[in-house]
């Protein structure tokens, strides 16, 4: 006789980019956590917004992004880990600022980005969460399905990340909830959580692809061979709807 799998519960959310999260949008993810109950929690990058680290507002002397509060992001982006407290925290291509300018000439910028990184550091060792760096070959794993922030940005990147990593992967990144299935011969299908974010985040203004955004969160059950995946849109101008 087959065993009988034990299935535990999972969700994950990304991109909720430090003090640019939408208020809405955190509290119902963090309302579905308590409903929901998780036995594993992923945050999968891009929990900071770091827009004063942008090397085009380091390089721009006019960049309105060079005023934009160092504290004021951190602040948000720690306290919101705190209450979502994953067990997973994944860098995104927001905190790999951080690392490029540690090793910065520029001694002040340098500082601000170790002292950063101290305070990530020092956030997960309380949750007692690992933490994964924004590099292609380092991503979570649970149920055979790769968690992972993401790196290609192009219409079909669910789809491209699916095949690159040759499993059922989720990630964030693309700031749009969505599933493309990968072409490959075990059927692999690639899960982008959107967005935590708001929709009128400063960088959107101009850009059409913006236009496409969603938030969102990902959920399912898993065991130790299988994962399922739910996904809870919310479209700009929408509602919350949760599943529970
Ligand atoms: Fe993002």
């Amino acid at each position: 006789m087959t065993p009988i799998k034990k299935w535990k519960k999972w969700m994950a959310v990304g991109c909720s980019h430090g003090d640019q999260i939408d208020p809405e949008a955190r509290k119902a993810v963090l309302t579905f956590k308590e409903r929901w109950k998780p036995d594993t929690t992923f945050h999968l990058g891009d929990f900071l917004d770091l827009a004063a680290f942008r090397s085009g507002a380091v390089s721009d002397p006019n960049s309105s992004d060079r005023a934009a509060s160092v504290s004021d992001d951190l602040s948000a982006g720690i306290d919101f880990l705190h209450e979502l407290r994953p067990q997973h925290i994944l860098f995104g291509n927001h905190e790999a600022r951080l690392y490029k300018l540690a090793a910065s000439p520029n001694a002040l910028a340098a500082h601000a980005s170790t002292l950063t990184i101290q305070a990530i550091e020092e956030t997960a060792k309380k949750l007692k969460a690992r933490l994964y760096p924004y590099h292609i070959r380092s991503y979570a794993e649970l149920g055979g399905t790769k968690f992972l922030h993401g790196y290609m940005f192009n219409v079909q990147a669910i789809r491209d990340h699916a095949e690159a990593f040759g499993s059922d992967i989720v990630m964030a990144h693309l700031h749009r909830v969505g599933s493309e299935r990968a072409r490959t011969l075990d059927g692999s299908t690639g899960h982008c959580t959107g967005m935590l974010a708001r929709f009128d985040m400063e960088y959107a203004s101009t850009r059409r692809a913006t236009l496409a955004w969603s938030q969102g969160f990902a959920y399912g059950h898993y065991c130790d061979t299988a994962l399922t995946v739910n996904l809870c849109e919310r479209k700009s101008g929408h509602p919350w709807l949760l599943p529970l």
